[in-house]
Parts: C-alpha cells; structure tokens; sequence
C-alpha cells in the first residue's frame, strides 16, 4: 500500500517540502506518495483527524499551524516543548506524537559546515518564533554563550526567560541586549545567525555593521529566499564563511521522511541542486 504524507498549512502553494520528499521518494524507490494540504484556519483539528482516518502516516506543519500542533499532539518531544512549536505529527496507534525538527536542522546544517561550537560564542540576531529553536540548536552544538540580540531587548528577554523554564537549553549562557549593540558583541563571536525575517524577499536588509564581526566568524541565515541573503553576500565579500537557509531546510527533513518512509535519507548535492532550480524558477 503506497505511504501517505503530507504538509499542512495556509497558505502552502510555496512549501518545498514536496520537492524535498518527492525527490528522495525516487532516489530510494519508495512506494510512497507527499502532498502539501491547505487547511482553513478554524479546522485544523477536524482536518488532521480526517488525514488520520484516511490512513496518512502523519504530516509536517508549517505556519500559522505550529502551535495547534503542539496542543493537539498526545505528547511532544523536548524540542517541541521548550519553543511551544510542533512541525512533524506522526500518527501511531498509541496516539498522535509531536515533535520540532527545526532545532535538529540547523544544528546538523551547521555541524556540517563548520563542526560543533566548543564553548565559542554565538551572536544570535532575532527573538521570534525561528530564534527559539536556533537556540537550542546553539546548545546542541555546544556553544559557550549565546547573545540574544533583538529591535526589542525585552521580547529576547522573554524567549531567554521561557527557554530558560523548559529546561532544554544545557551548558551554555544565554545573554539578551539590544540589536543595536551588535559590534559590542560581534568582535568575539565564532558564528552570527539571523534568524529575524529581515532580508527574506521583500523585506529591507538587516542594519548592522559586519566591520565589527571577529574575522575569523561564519554567518548563517536561517532565509532561503534569496539563497544569498543581504547578509550572506555582504558576509561573503569580507572573506567570512557563510551557510545558507537550505541546508537548515533540508536536514530539519530527514526526521520526518525516516517517521514517514521507514528510511533515513542523505543530504546531498542533488538534492540541494533540485531546490536551487525550483527557487530560481520561482525567482
Ligand atoms: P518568526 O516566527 O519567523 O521568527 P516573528 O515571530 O514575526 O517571525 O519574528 C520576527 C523576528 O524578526 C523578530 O525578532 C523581529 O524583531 P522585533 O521583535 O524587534 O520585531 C525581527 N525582525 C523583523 N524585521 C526586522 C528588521 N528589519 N530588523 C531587525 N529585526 C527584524
């Protein structure tokens, strides 16, 4: 019987979960079928039980439904409670199991392109609903401190403060402050991450400074439309190593498929080629 996934959210036509999916559903033979579903707000339970019914293996989600998840989920994983976002619902006979792949993404992402931090110090710009999980994929990957810089030093403060209360964050120290004073703390830094939606297409550019940054620091931006973010070129021109939103994208997938598809899926050059080209499509 051909397994069935999906992605859920609205709107969805832009997801490249199917890409991702689709593409490694042939790479490896699977019977397997991954569809993205919109779902009207109001009927996200009613529809993620019928998905069930109909013998769906589970889905992803992606906004605005990451929060209904987490409350509809019988139980969440430690990722998925310290940022209150469930991405992967896997249904099992015991119940609808929830978890957060976003943390495990760009940790992976990062770890393959620059190895673990080893108590370096990470400058982290944004304090939304992306930064909670870059967090915590600073504190798998080992970092020594993180700064949490905001517009608003109190909205850090608050995701500090609720990271913090779910006890997921170990090792290392977790510092807000205010986004204008990036040079303040970009001169040590091993790694700048932007996780604020500045940058994204049609958004302005972030207004930092990278004459500050420490040299020898990479950047990465959780964006992936463009691939090469304001950021990124300007990173990429003063000689930093730089790390890009898909490879966030393709590695915060490989839970889901193995939950979905039995198997555990590499993340290759293909792949990564097979997303550039829909993006410059769509571009
Ligand atoms: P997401 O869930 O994608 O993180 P969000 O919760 O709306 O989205 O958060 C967006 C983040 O981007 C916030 O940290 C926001 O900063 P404020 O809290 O100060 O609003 C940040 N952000 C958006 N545009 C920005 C810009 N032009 N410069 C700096 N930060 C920006």
């Amino acid at each position: 019987m051909t397994a069935k996934a999906a992605v859920v959210g609205w709107p969805i036509q832009h997801s490249l979960s199917p890409v991702l999916h689709g593409h490694w559903l042939k790479e490896y033979g699977i019977d397997g079928s991954y569809e993205k579903i919109a779902i009207e707000p109001g009927t996200f339970a009613q529809r993620i039980n019928d998905l069930r019914e109909a013998g769906y293996r589970g889905v992803n989600v992606t906004v605005p439904y990451k929060e209904e998840a987490f409350a509809l989920a019988d139980y969440n994983d430690d990722a998925a409670r310290a940022t209150g976002a469930t991405n992967l619902l896997i249904f099992r006979e015991r119940g609808v199991e929830g978890r957060n792949t976003d943390a495990f993404g760009l940790a992976a992402s990062l770890r393959e392109n620059i190895g673990t931090l080893e108590d370096g110090k990470v400058v982290l710009l944004g304090a939304g609903g992306a930064a909670r999980g870059a967090v915590l994929a600073m504190s798998m990957l080992g970092a020594g401190i993180v700064y949490v810089l905001n517009r608003s030093s109190e909205r850090a403060e608050r995701l500090i403060q609720s990271l913090m209360d779910s006890k997921a964050i170990f090792g290392a120290g977790v510092i807000s402050a205010r986004l204008d004073g990036f040079s303040h703390f970009a001169a040590e830094a091993a790694l700048l991450v932007n996780t604020t939606s500045a940058g994204m297409k049609g958004n302005p550019p972030l207004d930092i400074d990278l004459l500050a940054l420490n040299p020898q620091a990479a950047v990465c931006d959780i964006v992936y439309n463009p691939l090469m973010t304001p950021l990124l070129k300007d990173a990429e021109a003063r000689g930093h190593r730089t790390i890009d939103g898909l490879g966030m994208l393709m590695h915060q997938a490989v839970p889901s498929f193995e939950a979905f598809f039995g198997v555990r899926p590499a993340v290759t050059p293909g792949l990564r080629a097979a997303l550039e080209k829909v993006l410059r499509e769509r571009a």
